[in-house]
């Protein structure tokens, strides 16, 4: 049966980063884009109607979110993730990346460590940078059963700071990605307990970017690391936005909620010198998707769970690519490295052989090598085209 998320929509001309811009990062405009993480379908009909009725209105001053929105934000977490925010912890911005860096800038002084869990989504590095703190990579642990937190990496480079650096980043903050981005885990509460208390134990302020929290299939649940205990939550800062799971990104509109009063206060002060809210229109994207866009999010779902088994099996028959089974996300984390190639050779391979654009692993840091990241929010057609190429291509390697 056909699907509205079967329904192709031209994006090319659109200012598309995705569409209009391969010629930029991957040299040629004949790639299949299969990068970046934002969907190639419409987004949900309640919200393209709150934004057509808003732009009639036809008068676009400045904005400020008020408790309508932060009720639809309480109830959305609350009814679909079992999460009890209290409205006092909610600030409103315009998007999971600038607040990350308000929040990274209202809490470390140069030269401070922060720890990502590599591979991982890329612009965290460039920002943690720009923010005056140094990078610590505590790589995730690849091993038969998948992807898992290296706890004694954490602990050690906690109690030994860059032990073999010249300059050694005292650790103040863990910034995790849950779901991660790129290798689709989504952590389990044990995983989160154990990640917490090592966080306690060195004095670390947790930043968990969550914005994928939506994308979950089968039994796996998206647990927010601040709804563990209380003593976790005063030491967290969770960034959250409906842009991924309702295709909104261009319209940015996000939440960061801050239980502490003092971490929430620095927060704030920062902000407000960055006028760092979502516009009219991310404004009401954002209650549209949180008011009434779960009917869509759950038909899409189960869209996105068939374009990932159709891609698995796929992957299945094609010599030397395996694919990893996402528990969240849209993203499938495609092993190249049985091909033996350097990532310069993969990337000449996938861009100028096979023709399609996906996010090379080596942009997402050390562990990232060997693999390259394929989004499959786009229609089926889009995905059978894309894995066919590749599959043509292997024929020939
Ligand atoms: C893990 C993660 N964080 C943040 C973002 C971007 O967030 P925003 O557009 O709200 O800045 C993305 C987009 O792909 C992402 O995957």
């Amino acid at each position: 049966m056909n699907s509205e998320f079967d329904d192709l929509v031209d994006r090319t001309q659109t200012n598309s980063l995705k569409w209009d811009f391969r010629k930029e990062v991957f040299g040629r405009d004949d790639v299949l884009p299969l990068w970046v993480a934002d969907s190639d379908w419409k987004t949900a009909q309640p919200i393209i109607d709150a934004i057509i009725q808003r732009a009639k209105h036809g008068v676009f001053g400045y904005t400020k979110p008020g408790k309508e929105a932060t009720r639809l934000v309480v109830d959305w977490f609350r009814e679909n993730h079992g999460w009890t925010i209290d409205p006092e912890w909610v600030v409103f911005t315009n998007g999971v990346v600038p607040s990350l860096s308000i929040a990274l800038r209202a809490n470390i002084k140069k030269g401070d460590g922060v720890i990502v869990q590599s591979p991982v989504y890329y612009p965290f590095f460039e920002v943690i940078d720009k923010s005056g703190a140094g990078v610590v990579t505590n790589e995730l642990i690849l091993d038969g059963t998948g992807y898992r937190m290296d706890y004694r990496g954490l602990d050690r480079i906690c109690k030994y700071p860059g032990e073999d650096l010249p300059v050694k980043p005292k650790p103040k903050v863990l910034l995790l990605c849950n779901p991660h981005n790129p290798v689709g885990r989504v952590w389990a509460e044990e995983e989160l307990l154990h990640l917490a208390e090592i966080c306690l134990e060195n004095e670390l302020l947790l930043i968990s970017d969550d914005i994928h929290a939506e994308f979950t299939y089968g039994d796996n649940r998206y647990t927010p690391i601040a709804s563990l205990d209380e003593e976790v939550s005063r030491r967290s800062v969770t960034l959250l936005s409906p842009s991924k799971a309702f295709n909104t990104a261009g319209i940015p509109a996000g939440v960061a909620v801050i239980p502490d009063p003092l971490i929430r206060k620095k927060f704030n002060e920062r902000k407000s010198k960055l006028l760092n809210g979502p516009s009219i229109f991310g404004l009401a994207a954002l209650k549209a998707a949180y008011g009434s866009g779960d009917g869509w999010l759950e038909r899409q779902l189960d869209y996105l769970e068939d374009n990932i088994e159709f891609t698995l099996d796929a992957v299945e028959g094609m010599r030397g690519v395996e694919a990893f089974r996402p528990e969240g996300t849209t993203l499938i984390w495609l092993d190249f490295r049985g091909l033996e190639l350097t990532d310069e050779e993969l990337e000449g391979f996938l861009v100028d052989k096979a023709k399609v654009g996906l996010d090379m692993g080596s942009w997402f840091g050390p562990g990232g090598e060997g693999f390259a990241r394929l989004n499959v929010a786009c229609q089926r057609e889009t995905v059978k085209e894309g894995l066919s190429r590749i599959s043509r291509a292997l024929e020939d390697i």
